[in-house]
């Protein structure tokens, strides 16, 4: 693992106020990835993936799939997985409560092995997250499903069934559910049609797999799925896109600090949303090649209105980095976020460094202010410990982020990644960290006193 064994314990220092420049090099994505490593169960032959970026995340999904019998071997962004003998169908309770895209092995397990019990993910950090429309989708194809003392037990009636081909309509366009119905349908029998499908990039990454895989799925990218399945899938060697949200996130590293960077390799069209605001807020983006942008930040930062939706609408996992831009723009900024009912609750961070923002249920107005002060602060999820560090990034003075076990979840050494182009960011561990957030945190409650 590239990060720290031991991230609790651990604090990110940040200087801000440098000056960035240089190129970024872009991991693969991880929801891609994720998924991908799912999918591999489909296949009863070796899968050779490229790319896979080195996250906790992933090692999780590594350790759901040993569990059940996937030979696993890394080697550099390298991933090897041998699926030949699967050996269990229950994941294990204990990672699928820590990484809930460990549920989505659920419609590969069940369509190649004829049954999977998987535990119930639960809620996290950013709100319920339920997975009815997947167990409604299985249904429909013909699986048996119960839920029971918190597992999912699901498996296809008959001696050696298939899954039926249906038409299912999503209530709401689901990554994971699109996901997982679309992985499930694969191996059905006959045709399988997902309307009001997610149209997310990682959710057409997966469906590339699969058709690397010897899938038939049509529709790839759009609302509508049509999936006619095969018997059987075969062994492919096969390359995870760019990560969209690492490259929206150092897009606005670029316009937070004023400073010229390039990302590669990214693919343009994934960032549409995120590059339309970023011009709207007084930056530009360029295309330097196909796969290589630049950011070219204004001279001031403008207040910009943004609502989350499902792609190709504005990523609610670029929300929190965004609003860390609009703390510091010249004016009132509206963030509504549509996808997850708990995800602002980064916002009383920002306001220890002074930012001034004001939450109405799942809107945040946001009146930037001219400067914000480095400050100790503490991640409350994935997305929020990336826009906390974009946010020291911007501040005056040094924060002391903890809590960066989210951070490594997702990122692939964000902070080495930005040293190397100009911040100033040190990861510090065990007693030093421990001791920087006391510090910080008693001078901050002296600040505070005597305002
Ligand atoms: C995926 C991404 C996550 C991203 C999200 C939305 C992965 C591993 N994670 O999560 O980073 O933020 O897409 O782009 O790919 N919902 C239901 N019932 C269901 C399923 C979902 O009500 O059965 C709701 C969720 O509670 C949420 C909304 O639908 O409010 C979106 O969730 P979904 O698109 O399923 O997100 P994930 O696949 O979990």
């Amino acid at each position: 693992m590239s990060n720290s064994p031991d991230a609790d314990n651990s604090a990110l220092e940040i200087w801000g106020q440098h000056s960035l420049s240089g190129n970024v090099t872009i991991s693969g994505a991880k929801n891609s990835a994720l998924v991908v490593m799912a999918g591999v169960l489909l296949c009863s032959q070796p899968c050779r993936l490229r790319n896979v970026p080195n996250l906790v995340d992933v090692e999780r999904m590594g350790a759901v799939l040993k569990a059940l019998g996937v030979k696993v071997k890394r080697d550099q962004d390298f991933l090897e997985l041998d699926p030949s003998d699967i050996s269990h169908t229950r994941a294990p309770y204990d990672i699928v409560s820590k990484l809930r895209a460990s549920f989505f092995v659920i419609g590969p397990l069940l369509a190649r092995m004829g049954v999977a019990r998987i535990p119930l993910p639960g809620g996290c950090a950013i709100g319920a997250r339920p997975v009815e429309l997947h167990v409604r989708g299985l249904q429909a194809m013909g699986a048996d499903v119960q839920i029971e003392h918190g597992t999912v037990h699901a498996c296809i009636p008959g001696i050696r069934g298939r899954l039926k081909g249906a038409k299912i309509y999503l209530d709401y366009p689901s990554v994971g559910a699109t996901e997982t119905l679309m992985m499930a349908a694969t191996l059905a029998d006959g045709e399988t049609v997902i309307d009001n499908a997610a149209q997310e990039p990682e959710v057409a990454d997966l469906a590339n797999f699969c058709r690397a895989m010897g899938a038939r799925i049509r529709g790839v990218g759009t609302k509508t799925l049509t999936i006619s399945g095969v018997p059987s899938l075969h062994s492919t060697d096969y390359a995870i896109v760019p990560d969209r949200i690492e490259a929206g996130t150092f897009l606005i590293a670029g316009a937070i600090t004023h400073s010229e960077i390039s990302l590669s390799p990214v693919v343009p069209e994934h960032l549409g949303a995120v590059i339309a605001k970023l011009r709207e807020a007084g930056s530009d983006v360029v295309s330097e090649s196909h796969n290589r942008i630049k950011l070219i930040p204004g001279d001031e930062i403008l207040p910009t209105n943004i609502q989350t939706l499902p792609y190709p609408g504005f990523p609610t996992d670029m929300q929190a980095q965004f609003m860390a831009l609009m703390t510091l723009s010249s004016g009132n900024s509206m963030v509504t976020e549509t996808v997850f009912e708990n995800r602002l609750r980064h916002v009383a961070e920002f306001g220890r460094m002074g930012a001034n923002i004001r939450v109405t249920g799942n809107c945040a107005v946001i009146q930037g202010v001219p400067m914000l002060s480095g400050a100790p602060v503490m991640a409350t999820d994935l997305r929020a410990s990336a826009a906390l560090v974009l946010a020291g990034l911007g501040a005056q003075g040094k924060t002391i982020m903890s809590g960066i076990h989210h951070l490594d979840r997702g990122y692939e050494q964000l902070e080495r990644k930005l040293t190397q182009i100009g911040a100033h960011i040190t990861r510090l561990e065990g007693a030093d960290a421990q001791a920087a957030v006391e510090i910080d945190g008693a001078a901050a409650t002296v600040q505070q006193r005597q305002v």
